[in-house]
């Protein structure tokens, strides 16, 4: 037994003063703190090790591995290569795996884009579930089996699986997922769904009560956590869509947290700044009974998407460029720290069936939907 956990088992009063990211989330009653890590990175043997380093993080998400354009680029041409080669680290360090994702409007390869109708859409979703779903079977911790459906605006995303089948192919999804691989979380999962209360939020309640309600499983909501440093929710703020979305479903997490700076370079101030919005939503995980755990959208500036899809902006992550470990890191271990040694976790109570649908902040979303929270700005993927 690793020297850490042998403590933690023995001792629930001594801590050692260092420690990482997942063993410290665990002895704070999460499941996990995790990263993505995408393909080009995994010939990076600095890099890699602490990927492999079980202590640092206890999941992994491919970033792109797993995604449609690269799982069936063809109309029944299916290669598991890209995602396999992320899913095999897992494999071989008993990291859990959180599988993303199975239904997304965006790197779907041109095929599925036509216009298709509801019928051959139903078709093309079933096998695309039952192939990449199957293949994974067993190995994913959960699913994304849909990502980003709905608009900021709070209508449903034009995507071509809502043109062709309406909410519909939401529900068929959950259920093929459910039907392939029924050991994994089934989650739905999207951005700007993390500070209460804006439309979006009470939308996705709206759609994931329908869901439900149309018999198919959803174990969770994935809040992306996708923002800016000084602008990002407050622990409050997230605290609240969260007892929202727990009235609907079993677990919650925070799955691709980044917290850029909106200008470079960054100065000390900045970077403090940047410590203190990663804590409010660690902060907020812990002290919600139903969030499971945390992952970073990789761990390092290095690697980041951030850049790539927002000119001018960056450094997101906790550990630098250079592979240093930022102020944000060290705050964050320190939360995890003291949560662990409070005791602060309480056991989740049980999803009980809600005949009404839950609204963000517990009030009507009418008083809400006009108020401009500074939320992330609507992106358009490069
Ligand atoms: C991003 C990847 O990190 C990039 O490499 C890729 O170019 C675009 O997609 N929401 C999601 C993730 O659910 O899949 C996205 O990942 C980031 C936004």
């Amino acid at each position: 037994m690793h020297v850490l956990k042998a403590l933690i088992v023995t001792s629930t009063l001594t801590f050692p003063a260092l420690g990482q990211l997942d063993s410290w989330a665990k002895a704070a009653g999460l499941k996990y703190f995790g990263t993505a890590v995408d393909n080009p990175s995994l010939n990076n043997q600095a890099y890699m090790k602490i990927v492999r380093d079980a202590d640092e993080f206890g999941q992994i998400t491919p970033a792109n591995g797993q995604k449609w354009s690269n799982t069936e680029s063809g109309q029944g041409r299916f290669s598991y290569g890209t995602g396999d080669a992320i899913a095999n680290v897992p494999k071989q360090t008993g990291q859990l795996l959180r599988c993303h994702t199975l239904v997304w409007y965006n790197q779907l390869p041109s095929w599925v884009s036509s216009s298709f109708s509801r019928d051959q859409m139903q078709r093309i979703i079933t096998s695309h579930i039952q192939n990449v779903a199957g293949h994974y079977k067993g190995q994913c911790y959960a699913w994304d089996v849909v990502n980003e459906a709905m608009e900021d605006d709070g209508k449903f995303r034009q995507s071509p699986m809502y043109k062709a089948m309406g909410v519909d192919y939401i529900t068929h999804s959950f259920k093929t997922a459910a039907q392939t691989d029924p050991g994994a979380k089934l989650y739905y999962n999207d951005f700007n769904i993390e500070r209460c209360c804006n439309a979006k939020i009470n939308a996705t309640l709206v759609m994931l009560k329908t869901v439900i309600a149309a018999g198919a499983r959803v174990d969770g909501v994935g809040m992306q956590g996708h923002s800016r440093v000084g602008k990002s929710p407050s622990k409050r703020e997230l605290k609240d869509t969260m007892a929202a979305f727990s009235q609907l479903v079993d677990e919650l997490a925070y799955t691709e947290i980044d917290i850029r700076h909106t200008k470079l370079p960054t100065t000390a101030a900045d970077r403090e700044q940047q410590a203190k919005d990663y804590l409010e939503v660690v902060g907020a995980c812990l002290e919600t009974p139903k969030c499971v755990g945390i992952t970073v959208w990789d761990f390092t500036d290095q690697y980041s998407w951030i850049p790539g899809q927002y000119s001018g902006e960056g450094e997101a992550c906790l550990w630098d460029k250079s592979l240093n470990k930022k102020p944000a890191y060290t705050s964050v271990i320190s939360l995890l720290q003291s949560a662990a040694s409070a005791g602060l976790r309480k056991t989740p109570a049980p999803t009980a069936p809600v005949s009404t649908v839950p609204l963000c902040c517990g009030q009507g979303a009418d008083n809400h939907d006009t108020i401009d929270l500074i939320s992330e700005q609507p992106r358009k993927l490069k």
